[in-house]
């Protein structure tokens, strides 16, 4: 008979059938391929290696791939069986590929665990703290007090109408008042609020006629000019205001102490000096005992024994109107402190630009 050729495949070597021979040839072949396969794989210790493996027998180019495409140019009488012990390797194959892919995974898996594991024993490393900022610390301690009194804390925009800001708290435009609050205007209309008073007046207009208002306003408020160590263009203030029927200057008077006791101690001395704000009237500044010297005079005072820590009124009608209530009715005292001064002296802090410089050497003292 012709002898007959077929490629076992393009990576295998040409094998000649011959009748009758040939059938062994293929099937030994396949044998000698399946214990190929084993070796190779045993011996692959990356995927890749098994990648490797797989396209060599079971790739479209691939030696096993080659035999079992090859079948159909065999003699019919030998079809099945190189067919059978070709699918037969070929699963064999298969299935040890499996099992090499687990054990190299596992493999793999044990060596990353291994990498990343944890020595407990070992000295652990310390975490910075962060800490609540002396400034927060401080209008967290205004705030309770006046909360526990029965106080609500209402907020306002930092960019305000220049109405709320000014004209609604009886400051028309050529009020010279204008002047001590040297504002950032935004737009003809707007102004980043130069004090937290607007709070007052938005919400009274929000809540008129509504009795009793009883209402702290913390913010953050800003003034053109001022960059020294006592003032800063942004800092932060806290309003209060109380309106009802037939509230006096006494009833201002006996919060403001009761509010300086809680905050400064028992010991503070608390005095009253008559001034002026357009949105008020009377208006006083109140001083406490210098926290420093306890009243005796130094630096921190200037000698004078007293610190200014805020500004008080009983609210003007006309503010009270514009908010909504009826000064014939109503009336109400309002005051408004600055944050930074109580915290500076609070704290000892001489400089107020400590404050804001986020300095960690600063930070952890307070
Ligand atoms: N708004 C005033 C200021 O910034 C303080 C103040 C508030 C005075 C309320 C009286 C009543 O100086």
């Amino acid at each position: 008979m012709v002898p007959r050729e077929f490629r076992l495949s393009p990576l295998g070597a040409r094998v000649f059938c011959v009748i009758g021979g040939i059938k062994m040839d293929v099937l030994k072949r396949l044998t000698e391929l399946k214990d190929e396969a084993r070796t190779r794989l045993q011996a692959a210790s990356s995927e890749e290696d098994l990648e490797k493996v797989r396209v060599d027998f079971l790739g479209r180019e691939g030696l096993l791939t080659g035999i079992l495409r090859g079948i159909g140019s065999l003699p019919v009488e030998q079809r099945a069986d190189v067919g059978s012990l070709g699918n037969r390797v070929k699963g064999d194959v298969e299935s040890q590929l499996e099992e090499a892919r687990d054990r190299v995974r596992a493999g793999q898996r044990d060596q990353q665990l291994r990498g990343e594991g944890i020595d407990v024993t070992a000295p652990g490393r310390a975490m910075p703290m962060g800490r609540y900022h002396p400034l927060m610390q401080t209008l967290d301690e205004v705030l309770e007090v006046f909360v526990a009194m029965g106080y609500a804390v209402a907020r306002g925009p930092e960019v305000e109408s220049e109405w709320h800001n000014f004209t609604g708290l009886n400051l028309p435009a050529d009020h010279p008042a204008r002047d001590m609050q040297d504002s950032f205007y935004v737009t003809d209309e707007l102004v980043l609020r130069t004090q937290t008073s607007p709070i007052q007046l938005r919400y009274m207009q929000r809540f008129a006629p509504r009795l009793p208002v009883r209402i702290v306003g913390p913010g953050r408020v800003y003034r053109r000019g001022d960059d020294d160590v006592s003032h800063s263009p942004v800092f932060h203030q806290c309003e209060a205001l109380l309106v009802d029927r037939n509230v006096t200057f006494g009833h201002l008077r006996g919060t403001l102490m009761d509010f300086a006791r809680r905050l400064f101690g028992d010991e503070v001395e608390v005095r009253f000096r008559p001034s002026y704000f357009p949105f008020t009237e009377p208006s006083a500044e109140v001083d406490v005992s210098c926290t420093a010297c306890g009243g005796r005079g130094c630096s921190t005072c200037s000698g004078s024994g007293f610190l200014e820590i805020l500004g008080a009124g009983m609210v003007h009608p006309q503010v009270l109107k514009n908010g909504g209530y009826d000064p014939e009715e109503v009336s109400g005292f309002a005051f408004g402190m600055g944050i930074e001064r109580l915290a500076m002296l609070k704290f000892g802090i001489g400089d107020i630009r400590y404050l804001y410089e986020n300095d960690v050497r600063f930070l952890q003292q307070v």
